[in-house]
């Protein structure tokens, strides 16, 4: 039988409980994943309790008022708290969410468990690397790509085929999807993993871009494109209600119907 073992000094251990501050009256706990590689040794989980009524509805106001009151070593990414820049992205109460978009009342259980993206490199706490994810997005070439002279003015897009790009063009790269998906985590070297690909799809459906058939040609692998097995967590999760899923699908559609 296969035996699993995770890697030396991966396994997080059970950190430091910060006590309650004094007179709460709403108290909600929050297990919070803490990990310093440069400081070695293994990851661990602290818990901190405040009171709801102290902070903003959201787990992000949560982290916020824990650093400011509690402990200013914690360590998180922020930036538009409004679900733009992509930024806060985490694994919350089981599911990766972004921070600044997800209620505190919405978590499941009474203890609120915050980790970083999973399967990804901790740069501290919090913070994952995603170097690994914006290269494979700067391989897609995502711009637009022309061979035909530039008009005077500008290039012109009629309203049905700008509408195409709905679903697409609204993607914050948070990566969520990506750190999701299974495939991604067993193959994220090769496979480009949702995050990509529907950019890509967005790119090769632009009517504006002149470079459809190399931008196919490159997503014509077994690994790239062909890993996607439809598991559908990168839907599920997508916190801009996007379908990451139904954009794989079509550009394997693409890929089949210019066989024809
Ligand atoms: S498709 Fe959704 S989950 Fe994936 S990177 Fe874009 S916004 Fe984030
Ligand atoms: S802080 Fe920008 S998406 Fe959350």
């Amino acid at each position: 039988m296969a035996e699993f073992v995770l890697p030396k000094g991966s396994r997080p251990v059970r950190g430091k409980e910060h006590p309650a501050p004094e007179g709460v009256k709403n108290p909600r706990r929050f297990r919070i994943y803490r990990h310093d590689p440069d400081q070695g040794g293994n990851p661990r989980i602290d818990t901190y309790t405040i009171d709801e009524k102290d902070a903003g509805p959201m787990v992000l106001d949560a982290l916020i008022h824990i650093k400011n009151t509690i402990d200013p070593t914690l360590t998180f990414r922020r930036s538009c708290r409004e679900g733009i820049c992509g930024s806060c992205a985490m694994a919350i109460d089981g599911t990766n969410a972004l921070a600044c978009i997800k209620e505190t009342k919405s978590c499941r259980n009474g203890v609120v468990a915050v980790y970083p993206l999973p399967h990804r490199p901790v740069v501290k706490d919090l913070v994952p690397d995603l170097t690994a994810l914006y290269a494979q997005y700067a391989a897609i070439q995502p711009w637009l790509k022309t061979q035909t002279p530039a008009p005077s003015r500008e290039r012109k897009q009629p309203p049905e085929e700008r509408a195409k790009l709905d679903g697409l063009y609204e993607c914050i790269l948070c990566f969520s999807c990506s750190t999701s998906c299974p495939s991604y985590w067993w193959n994220e070297e090769k496979f480009f993993g949702p995050a990509t690909l529907l950019q890509a799809c967005r790119w090769i459906l632009d009517s504006r871009d002149e470079a459809a058939p190399e931008r196919l040609d490159q997503l014509e692998d077994p690994f790239r494109l062909y890993r996607c097995h439809t598991i559908l967590n990168c839907t599920s999760v997508c916190p801009k209600g996007l379908n990451p899923a139904r954009a794989i699908a079509e550009i394997k559609k693409m890929m089949v119907e210019r066989l024809a």
